[in-house]
């Protein structure tokens, strides 16, 4: 993070601890029940006043009308920010639809620095969308008026998982993503993650579904330590790690590898992939663990899971 740049938001990558398909509406979309948690790996979006130019390190987009979107990192080469990708660009619609519905010009210089593998499971341009909402409702002074609850809620027209990374906390989700409800409380535990390095379409992972649904997990009001949650974690599952394998063999590979470090507790795919992750007690031993994956040339990070009660 820049601390030169007061008007900076991190996004923060969302891992789905298991993930059931539950059921599926009319319309296509499936019903979920998942556990939601953030690792401290994240994007980071800045915003500049309008008079204050384009953010240093990058060239402005060209972009004739607001908002101006420049992008950064490793992992920005795959996004586009010109014009014409208004449509697909899920940060310039998230600005776009924040303006439009409080009523203001869509004057944002936005930069957003990509540090996390794109189309990868874990919230990514969800996320990205998120943290332009939440710091451009400082920015535009809409705090009063609009809490961040009332912001997740009604964010949803921008994708089912924007409404998690806008809280950006633990958080069980139901519907198709966008009822949330407080997670159990969390225990200190340490996350490798891991990416071959393939991106994967979710829509396809979820048309390669072919089993039935599965039942909503029951859990506990805490968990006291990783190894406790490690275990309920054990008897849940991700739905969409199956199809996702089948459309993405590396995944298993990805895991097995994650699975066989000392330490593991558990070794799963987070969202529709392809990134995995595994959970540790041990911050030695997922460092470790990252160091020994990332000889394969994956990308890696390991860190602490973020808790609600790392935040007051
Ligand atoms: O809402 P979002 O654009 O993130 O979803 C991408 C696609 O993933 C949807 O078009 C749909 O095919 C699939 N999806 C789903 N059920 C969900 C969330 C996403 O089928 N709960």
């Amino acid at each position: 993070m820049s601390p030169s740049v007061p008007w900076s938001e991190p996004a923060h990558a969302k891992i789905n601890l298991f993930l059931h398909v539950t059921g599926r509406r009319a319309d296509g979309y499936h019903l979920l029940d998942s556990l939601a948690v953030f690792a401290g790996a994240h994007d980071l979006v800045e915003a500049a006043a309008p008079d204050d130019g384009p953010p240093p390190g990058a060239s402005r987009a060209a972009s004739p009308a607001g908002p101006h979107l420049v992008l950064d990192g490793p992992f920005a080469a795959p996004l586009r920010a010109d014009a014409d990708a208004g449509r697909d660009n899920l940060v310039l619609r998230a600005a776009r639809w924040l303006a439009e519905r409080s009523g203001r010009p869509n004057d944002a210089t936005l930069r957003l620095e990509k540090h996390l593998p794109v189309a990868s499971g874990i919230g990514g341009g969800s996320a990205d969308a998120a943290a332009v909402l939440r710091l451009l409702r400082r920015r535009w002074g809409l705090s009063d008026g609009l809490s961040i609850e009332a912001l997740a809620a009604a964010s949803v027209v921008l994708g089912a998982d924007v409404p998690v990374c806008v809280r950006q906390r633990p958080a069980r989700m139901g519907g198709i993503g966008e009822q949330l409800e407080p997670a159990p409380e969390m225990p200190g535990c340490f996350m490798l993650l891991a990416n071959p390095g393939v991106a994967v379409s979710t829509p396809a992972v979820f048309r390669a579904r072919e089993e039935g649904f599965t039942p909503a997990a029951v859990l506990p009001a805490r968990w006291p330590d990783a190894d406790a949650l490690a275990a309920d974690l054990r008897a849940t599952r991700n739905d969409l790690q199956p199809p996702a394998i089948a459309l993405c063999p590396p995944i298993d590979t990805v895991l097995a590898a994650i699975a066989a470090q000392p330490g593991c507790l558990l070794s799963r795919m987070s969202g529709s992939g392809a990134t995995c992750f595994g959970l540790f007690a041990s911050a030695h031993d997922a460092a470790t663990a990252a160091a020994a994956i990332g000889r394969e040339g994956w990308w890696v990070w390991s860190g602490p899971m973020l808790r609600d009660a790392d935040r007051s």
